[in-house]
């Protein structure tokens, strides 16, 4: 998958400080004239510095990459969280109307309860377990409402050089422990921004007509758990000097409680985005060596 030099109106970028917006920036960086926006110039949380900085952009291409991402937390800010990920995507997607604008917004495997023994399909029934699932799936259906051109990539366990992720925090416990205890009964696909940012300039890049209007699941192919993740980390990833990894245990999800309730299956298929733009992402162990790489650089 290449990120092929086609020339793009304006594209927007929302979300510019966030692992996905900083990994747009990259793949879009040649894509013609690129405004990155964080909180500070358009806050989602605030509907009139979302139309103020339509207006004054006019993009022809909208990437929202800013959500409301703390699971947790949102357990107990349900009403901010409701703002920036259901209510203010709606506001986008009528003011992308308006300039006849494309809007590509990302939502989460968290819209569905876990509970199917296969990967989830784009049309299987949702039935979130937690507040951020919640207000993810308003989004995406107040984007529909406004019945303007849109893609909805749904996409699993971010990660990326950048940010709090899980990649992140088990380097650093790996440098603090010897032993880790990691989740083993919730399974999903690890995916780095970089692979996201990359797939959705190729799904433009292969053209977008109205009728592809919809949802799409996006995540790195293949799957494991939050122990396998953890355990090919340290599988790949030097060890500090004179250091030796933790020895990684495999608990159930009972032993690690957290505010949000999680599926157990998170795994979503991303045969659609396949058939219909041509694009799949990276293997999830491909990408992770890709992400340690680049970390190993800066
Ligand atoms: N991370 C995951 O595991 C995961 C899984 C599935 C789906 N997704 C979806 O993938 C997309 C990208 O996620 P990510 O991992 O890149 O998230 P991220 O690193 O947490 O970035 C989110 C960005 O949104 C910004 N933001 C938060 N509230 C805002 C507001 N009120 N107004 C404007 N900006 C605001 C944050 O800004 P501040 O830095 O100022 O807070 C941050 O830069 C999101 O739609 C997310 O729901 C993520």
């Amino acid at each position: 998958m290449t990120s092929g030099a086609v020339t793009l109106n304006r594209v927007l970028i929302l979300g510019a400080q966030g692992q996905l917006g900083i990994e747009l920036q990259k793949a879009f960086q040649d894509a013609g004239p690129v405004v990155a926006l964080g909180r500070e110039w358009c806050d989602l949380a605030s509907p009139e510095t979302i139309r103020k900085a339509m207006a004054e952009v006019n993009p022809a291409i909208v990437l929202n990459a800013a959500a409301y991402t703390a699971v947790d937390r949102a357990e107990s800010e349900p009403e901010l969280a409701m703002r920036v990920n259901g209510d203010a995507p709606g506001v986008l997607a009528e003011e992308a109307r308006k300039i006849n604008a494309l809007l590509v917004h990302y939502s989460t495997d968290y819209v569905f309860d876990g509970s199917k023994q296969a990967p989830w399909l784009e049309d299987d029934p949702v039935n979130p377990l937690n507040e951020y699932g919640q207000t993810k799936l308003a989004g995406e259906r107040t984007i529909a409402e406004a019945g303007g051109r849109y893609l909805i990539f749904r996409t699993s366990w971010v990660y990326s050089p950048h940010g709090n992720n899980f990649l992140k925090t088990m380097l650093r416990l790996g440098r603090e422990r010897d032993q880790l205890r990691v989740v083993n009964d919730q399974i999903g696909a690890p995916t780095t921004a970089a692979s996201l940012a990359r797939a959705t300039r190729a799904v433009i890049n292969a053209g977008v007509q109205d009728r592809d209007a919809g949802i799409y699941h996006m995540t790195c192919a293949g799957q494991t758990s939050w122990c396998g993740f953890a355990q090919e980390i340290f599988r790949r990833a030097q060890a500090p000097e004179g250091k030796i990894w933790p020895v990684v245990t495999g608990i159930p999800d009972t032993e690690y409680p957290t505010p949000a309730k999680r599926p157990k299956n998170s795994v979503l298929s991303s045969a659609k985005l396949k058939a219909r733009f041509g694009v799949a992402l990276p293997l999830w162990q491909e990408a992770l060596g890709e992400t340690l790489i680049e970390m190993d650089a800066d």
